[in-house]
């Protein structure tokens, strides 16, 4: 088993939010989306703030009845649970269904919470690990059998698109996974809105699927937390069993209802997004930078044949006003390695100056 760095940190202290400064720097670290919420969900958390003296619903039932509908394929708002963002309900996922002396297991590079969650709870982590020759894929069919077969994981982690490293797997794939996997695959689609695929229908049919999902990315609301699960109602009655009496704020309840209503301008955004990461893809291969293939509003960057990132990139970029998340250190990770969170066309144009300075020199 390999011994990850975060373990002996904090959450808060793995993500770097001491020198976040939003509005003063470029902050490109995160996965934000650099559309701000739209008007009207900036009214509706207005209007929200004025009623702030009352308790939220603790059942979310409205904002589950809306979101079943966004999710559609039949899923029933008693087969959703909400959180205080997806993060939430990895803990909650670790907290309810991993016993003592279970077993986690996920495919490094990866979301490092699901790591995290496991340690906390004492228990023990069984990642495999992606290789960067094979474009940081998941592992062969036949590997990943053998392990599961080994591990008798109660959970695995499925992050689809994955972080820090943007593929994609197919459904083919999941429903092998969900053949294989003795206990609960979790499949986080934090980054649905960008991918467009998702396996959700297969809660319908199988008892151990959870899909998780989250509104920080597409739906441009990050610090108001918002994410939800959707499975069979037995697992998410288990976990409502576990969960928070006020999971979910009032304000971030309505600010959630009021951006389901507008999901043809998070299309447009999405579309904008991913045509920028194009362009941004273009020009980092074009300085010679190897760039991995994304289906999230990131783009994982490494040294190339013809030119090296510096090891201490991310740290001169933010003395320049620029925050990109260095990955060099994550776990599985092969050689320097920077995560690029998709910004505006003129904050793109300001990163790129400074890196083909760093890394041509010009
Ligand atoms: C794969 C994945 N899952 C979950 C999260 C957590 O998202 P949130 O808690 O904002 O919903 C992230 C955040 O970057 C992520 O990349």
């Amino acid at each position: 088993m390999t011994e990850l760095p975060y373990r002996s940190l904090s959450a808060r202290k793995a993500v770097p939010s001491y020198w976040h400064r939003p509005g003063e720097q470029i902050c490109l670290h995160l996965g934000e989306s650099p559309f701000p919420p739209t008007e009207s969900v900036q009214q509706a958390i207005r209007d929200a703030a004025s009623v702030a003296n009352y308790y939220p619903d603790t059942n979310a039932v409205a904002l589950r009845d809306d979101l079943a509908g966004y999710v559609g394929h039949k899923v029933r708002p008693e087969q959703i649970i909400v959180g205080n963002g997806s993060d939430d309900l990895i803990q909650l996922v670790v907290q309810t269904f991993l016993s003592k002396g279970g077993t986690v297991v996920s495919f490094e590079p990866t979301f490092f919470y699901y790591g995290f969650c496991t340690a906390r709870e004492g228990e023990r982590y069984a990642p495999m690990f992606r290789r960067r020759a094979d474009r940081y894929n998941v592992p062969g069919m036949e590997e990943i059998h053998s392990h599961l077969q080994k591990e008798k994981p109660d959970l695995v982690f499925l992050a689809n698109p994955n972080n820090p490293t943007g593929g994609l797997v197919d459904r083919q794939h999941v429903l092998q996974l969900l053949e294989w996997t003795p206990g609960i695959l979790v499949v986080d689609e934090c980054y649905f809105e960008f991918a467009g695929l998702s396996v959700v229908d297969l809660i319908h049919e199988h008892e151990n699927l959870i899909v998780l999902r989250s509104l920080s990315k597409g739906f441009s609301l990050a610090g108001v937390r918002i994410g939800y699960a959707v499975a069979c109602r037995e697992r998410i009655d288990a976990m409502e069993r576990m969960a928070l009496t006020f999971p979910v704020n009032a304000i971030a309840q309505t600010a959630a209802r009021a951006a389901l209503r507008e999901t043809e301008i998070m299309r447009e955004r999405i579309r904008q997004i991913v045509a920028w990461r194009k362009n941004l893809a273009c020009e980092l291969i074009r300085l010679g930078l190897d760039v991995f293939p994304s289906h999230t509003n990131f783009l994982l960057v490494c040294s190339g044949l013809l030119n090296k990132i510096p090891d201490d990139c991310a740290l001169r970029l933010s003395e320049r006003g620029i925050l990109v998340s260095d990955q060099t250190h994550t776990p599985g990770i092969e050689g320097t390695a920077l995560r690029i969170t998709v910004g505006t066309p003129g904050q793109l144009e300001r990163l790129l100056q400074e890196i083909r300075e760093f890394v041509t020199g010009n």
